[in-house]
């Protein structure tokens, strides 16, 4: 909890609907006001900076375990909180995979007063239903499946993608689609991000989000889909095709989609789905713009930087947990975009689909959780970064925005010219059926007797 009373001065809020030049009182943690001019002490300085909602990245990928080389809970939060996020689901495809009780007890008890954020998991799902249940019950808020990993046609992948929306539609969990299908994807190797969009293209996800729709659509009860990364106009189309089928879907753009074509991009640029062509890159942004993509995260994938060299053998994955807001926010704003869409994307609608009640939009009532960017001319160092994958293919751009100050529950959490600093304040969350709690992080597994006294 921040200090009883904090007041941020002087900033540009993105407050109700709209951005007003307007002071914010915290107590306990929480915003107890917001007002044109408030007094009192303590205060910070927030002249002309952009004040928002912390982000919530509903896609990131932590590693540890096995794969801590590459990323830790520990390292990816605090790269997390630098760049204003203030909580993160966490992907299941770890070493070894997050499908099992023991494994998620291993990666709870390995981030355990390490975590920069709020932090929750997704389950991923090896075919064992008893255990996927299991993991449900326990609150993880959501299942993750890779169509491309489901099977070789359609067919194959409808029945595992059937059991799994069935079980997220008993405990209400959301069910996460990694959409390529495998029966269109092509072998070979690739040399460039060109060729790489050839043997995964555009036509593999389409179909993948068509498989998702037709092994759903006849279930009496649905889950809420939510489809990541998608990468072109067309496939937010394909994926909005299912809410006019009554299925409550949502949709997903990281920054790297967004912003990047593979007419510009370098070895470092492997990334599945591919990297597409600037046409299908102006489509997605004009769907960005124009209201039908849901939320953007990061697909924060960090590889060894030495492995990201050759693109031939490099490890398909970007990092970007610490960039997402400032990238998409520049962006934004050099279209015209007002932060308050900004905010849509990277808080509110990621708090609504994950069930986090207390988080989402600076108002009264709501956690303190704000981060205040400064307006100037900023150049993107890989060395600055806090990620242990020190690359970015953003790397050397100019920005118009930075961060300066990060707020969580009220507390400072990170400081310009200070750094993250080392007070790991983050919650474990887990659901309850309707929504996202605090829960403990000495997480014990359930008992296996399904007659406990009452
Ligand atoms: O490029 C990717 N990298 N796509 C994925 O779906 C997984 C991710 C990873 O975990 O490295
Ligand atoms: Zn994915
Ligand atoms: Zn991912």
């Amino acid at each position: 909890m921040g200090e009883e009373k904090l007041v941020i001065k002087g900033g540009h809020v993105v407050y109700d609907g709209r951005v007003v030049r307007a002071d914010i009182e915290i107590s306990s943690g929480v915003v107890s006001r917001v007002a044109r001019s408030i007094g009192g002490e303590p205060s910070v300085d927030a002249s002309g900076m952009i004040i928002m909602p912390c982000s919530i990245d509903v896609h990131v990928h932590f590693r540890g375990l096995k794969q801590s080389s590459k990323e830790t809970v520990e390292t990816g939060s605090r790269a997390a909180c630098a760049g204003g996020v203030t909580a993160v689901l966490d992907m299941p495809n770890t070493d070894p995979p997050l499908d099992t009780v023991e494994v998620l007890l291993a990666k709870v008890s390995e981030a355990r007063g390490r975590c920069y954020t709020d932090y929750t998991l997704a389950a991923g799902y090896s075919g064992d239903l008893g255990e996927l249940e299991k993991l449900l019950s326990i609150g993880l808020p959501a299942v993750k499946l890779y169509v491309h990993e489901l099977g070789e046609d359609r067919r194959e992948v409808a029945d595992i993608i059937r059991e799994a929306a069935l079980a997220c539609a008993r405990h209400g969990a959301l069910l996460m689609i990694h959409p390529e299908a495998r029966w269109l994807l092509r072998e070979g190797e690739a040399e460039s991000p060109e060729e790489y969009c050839k043997l995964r293209p555009l036509e593999a996800e389409l179909e993948a989000i068509r498989a998702v729709a037709e092994a759903i659509t006849p279930l009496a009860e649905t889950p809420r889909v939510h489809l990541c990364h998608l990468t072109s106009a067309k496939s937010v189309s394909e994926a909005l095709k299912l809410r006019e089928q009554g299925i409550p879907v949502s949709t997903e753009v990281t920054p790297h989609h967004l912003l990047l074509s593979l007419e510009q991009a370098g070895a470092e640029c492997k990334v599945n789905p591919p990297l597409r062509s600037i046409a299908e890159v102006k489509g997605l942004q004009e769907a960005l713009a124009g209201g039908l993509v849901d939320v953007i995260a990061s697909d924060h994938a960090p590889h060894e930087a030495e492995k990201k060299k050759a693109f031939k053998d490099s490890p398909p994955g970007l990092p970007g947990v610490e960039l997402t807001l400032v990238l998409v926010l520049d962006w934004a704003l050099k279209q015209g975009i007002s932060p308050v869409e900004v905010a849509k994307w990277a808080s509110k609608k990621p708090a609504r689909l994950l069930g986090i009640r207390d988080k989402g939009e600076i108002a009264e009532g709501m956690e303190a959780d704000i981060v205040a960017l400064s307006r100037g001319e900023y150049r993107i160092e890989e060395k600055s970064l806090y990620t242990k994958a020190k690359y970015t293919p953003f790397a050397e751009r100019t920005v118009s925005v930075r961060v300066e100050m990060v707020f969580k529950r009220g507390a400072m959490v990170f400081e310009r010219d200070v750094g993250v600093l080392e007070k790991p304040l983050g919650r474990l969350l887990l659901w309850d059926g309707e929504k996202l709690r605090p829960a403990s992080w000495s997480l014990e597994k359930p008992s296996t007797s399904s007659q406990q006294p009452p």
